[in-house]
């Protein structure tokens, strides 16, 4: 099947369900564990002395509230309006410009930095979606300012271990009570992997499904797409916390 013909099949409106349910954007921290991947990207914003910091997919806002609480200057967008509102009550004293929005709605920030950080990058599944994302990021970045993501090796298969670990994992969520949530891969069509997770809540028996589909990209190919969005790779780095599954590229705006 031709790539085309399968985004076709695997497209949705709008993010996932588990960003953009409200039920399950509030358990959505509980299921992601401990952030060990947060202080890299920290010490990253550190190295390169950003002050104006642009975090784009921020979710449920874990790092964008901790880049606001070394003094920066964060602007955090997504287009899951339920996982905005988990990130707003982390924030409090509203440190963090919060955009609902798709990642063409980043204002012109003249950013130090941009993050993609949770592998928002294999969101864009289409060649134009993210020609058009890193674009987009372009134009809000300074002259020289950089670009930090992640996205899964797709030589490390992670799709194998999640089929092999069917196990449902269950989390007791403030304000939720118990949750049992199952990871089940669907379709493995490479570069493309889709999966669904299953949300029991046993408090009251609902049962809600978030379905997803992430496009996993190789590093040549990133390279390339970054050169030819005017971007100068300047290294693509080992994730600190996941040796050896993650590309984190480091890029410039270079035009
Ligand atoms: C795996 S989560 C990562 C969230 C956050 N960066 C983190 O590290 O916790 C992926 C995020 O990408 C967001 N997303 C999906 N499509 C997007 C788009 N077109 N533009 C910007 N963000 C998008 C989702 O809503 C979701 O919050």
């Amino acid at each position: 099947m031709e790539i085309e013909e399968y985004l076709s099949l695997v497209w949705r409106p709008g993010p996932d369900a588990m960003f953009a349910h409200p039920r399950l954007a509030r358990v959505y921290d509980a299921f992601d564990g401990e952030r060990d991947d947060l202080a890299a990207y920290v010490a990253l914003a550190d190295e390169m002395a950003a002050r104006v910091v642009l975090d784009v997919g921020c979710g449920t806002g874990s790092l964008a509230v901790l880049l606001a609480a070394t003094g920066r200057t964060v602007v955090g967008v997504d287009p899951a309006a339920a996982s905005l509102d988990v990130a707003r009550a982390k924030d409090p004293a509203g440190r963090v410009r919060w955009v609902h929005g798709d990642v063409g709605a980043v204002p012109d920030l003249g950013a130090d930095l941009a993050t993609m950080t949770g592998n928002v990058a294999q969101v864009f599944l289409g060649d134009d979606d993210w020609a058009r994302a890193l674009r987009a990021v372009h134009r809000a970045l300074r002259p020289n300012g950089r670009l930090v993501f992640e996205t899964r090796r797709p030589d490390r298969r992670a799709w194998e271990e999640w089929a092999a670990d069917g196990e449902p994992v269950t989390r007791h969520v403030p304000g939720s009570g118990e949750v049992e949530r199952c990871l089940e891969v669907r379709d493995v069509r490479l570069p493309f992997v889709s999966f669904r997770h299953t949300y029991r809540f046993l408090a009251d028996g609902a049962v809600v499904t978030s379905d997803s589909t992430l496009r996993f990209r190789s590093r040549d190919e990133i390279e390339s797409s970054l050169a030819t969005a005017g971007y100068r790779v300047l290294d693509v780095r080992d994730a600190p916390d996941r040796p050896g599954r993650e590309f984190v590229f480091v890029a410039e705006r270079a035009t």
